[in-house]
């Protein structure tokens, strides 16, 4: 396959050369002779690897499976999804592990990786299973995989091997219960209290900790005093806000950590220099769910789009975007054959539509939940070809063909 005109970056400069793909892979960046997919006026990005999807594969698939799940990552550009252990059963245990990988190789459609989740003492099927990564709730969220208890937090971090991602979500549970005691609400000082646990525990043992849609720009400075850190922003926090965007959507505005003030949201954007990846955290819940009082919002049909938008209004630079969305991911999870437009990186390329104009319509969207935060934003900036180890599955925007998913974590 040869992708033909179209513009990306190359030793950072833009150049428009030819992309040759031969089996999978990147074979050549130069002039190729043969047929091609014209990608003029396109802009070329290594496929997006989104670290933080809920997918609910196995037992919450009313919600989304692999199959929808994958589909709505390609939609959005992204070929790679690492998804987290929260399903039904969770992925706690070495056997739940094994076979929430046979379901992904069954159905999943991108490449994918599974983080292994943590509980107050399921350290030897962490050791028994061998994970990449693990992913341990320091609060209660979705699916209730709570260790918060500073022992069990601290035996983790010393027992997992040291180079590899040890993802938190990062809101204090001591501190949550006071708060709604107090206040009714799910506030900010809850993350920086557990920020700072986690980042002094992560020193004392000397690992690398992975903090998970960190939400104030203070919380990512306190996260960073330690050089091993590694910060993920979600998309939610640097686009919506409680004051500007919490009346419209109502039941449907719940999310963990919540939506901040409008001061928080700007200041957010401030960081964004110190922020390793964003992580979707594509998290569907059913309206019905919503009603019900789930915490959640669907991202990976919108996640790019938004920041295409924000590079449009002159918020962001496109180096950025592929850095830590491409880039980073790859390397902190140790993705060695992705992130990359570069000879002998997986043939993985997410072309984007710089200047066109939609209206975001969940109905249009292949996640299976239905609805979006980001309903009838009008966004400048599309997807509009992905390309996953050089089969063309997304064509206009719209998915057109079912490749199989690679595990790669
Ligand atoms: C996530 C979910 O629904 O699985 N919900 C959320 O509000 N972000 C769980 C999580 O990541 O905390
Ligand atoms: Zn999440």
């Amino acid at each position: 396959m040869i992708i033909r005109n179209a513009k990306f970056y190359q030793g950072g400069k833009v150049v428009s050369k030819d992309i040759l793909i031969e089996k999978g892979k990147i074979a050549g960046i130069g002039k190729f002779k043969g047929e091609g997919i014209d990608a003029k006026g396109l802009f070329a990005f290594p496929g997006l690897i989104d670290p933080h999807v809920h997918l609910r594969d196995p037992g919450l698939t009313h919600k989304e499976d692999f199959k929808s799940g994958t589909r709505a990552a390609l939609a959005g550009g992204v070929t790679t999804v690492l998804d987290m252990p929260n399903t039904k059963p969770p992925a706690t245990t070495a056997k739940a592990f094994k076979a929430k990988l046979q379901l992904a190789k069954k159905s999943a459609v991108c490449d994918y990786g599974l983080h292994f989740g943590a509980t107050k003492n399921n350290f030897p099927e962490v050791k028994k299973a061998k994970p990449n990564s693990i992913k341990l709730y320091m609060g209660e969220s979705t699916g209730k995989l709570l260790v918060d208890d500073i022992y069990s937090i601290w035996k983790h971090f010393a027992l997992f091997p040291k180079n590899k991602p040890l993802i938190v979500h990062a809101e204090d549970e001591e501190t949550l219960n006071a708060m709604k005691k107090m206040k009714g609400e799910r506030g900010a000082i809850a993350e920086k209290i557990a920020v700072e646990k986690a980042r002094l525990i992560a020193e004392q043992t000397g690992r690398v900790v992975y903090f998970a849609h960190t939400t104030t720009f203070e919380a990512v400075h306190l996260a960073k005093i330690w050089e091993r850190s590694v910060v993920e922003v979600a998309p939610h926090h640097l686009f919506l806000s409680q004051d500007k965007d919490g009346g419209r959507l109502g039941k449907f505005s719940k999310v963990y950590p919540p939506l901040r003030s409008e001061a928080e949201r700007r200041e957010l954007w401030g960081a964004l220099y110190y922020v390793d990846t964003v992580g979707s955290d594509h998290a569907p819940h059913t309206a019905a769910d919503k009603r019900a009082g789930a915490a959640g919002f669907p991202g990976l049909e919108t996640t790019l789009a938004l920041f295409l938008d924000a590079y449009n209004k002159g918020m962001i630079e496109l180096p950025w975007i592929i850095n830590r969305m491409a880039e980073n991911p790859a390397r902190i999870f140790g993705l060695g054959s992705k992130g990359r437009l570069e000879k002998g990186y997986d043939g993985d390329i997410t072309l984007v539509d710089l200047d066109e104009k939609w209206t975001v319509r969940a109905e249009d969207f292949e996640s299976k939940c239905g609805w979006s935060p980001y309903e009838r934003f009008k966004l400048k900036g599309r997807v509009n070809k992905v390309i996953l180890r050089g089969n063309l599955v997304v064509d206009n925007s719209k998915v057109i063909k079912e490749a199989k998913g690679k595990r790669v974590l």
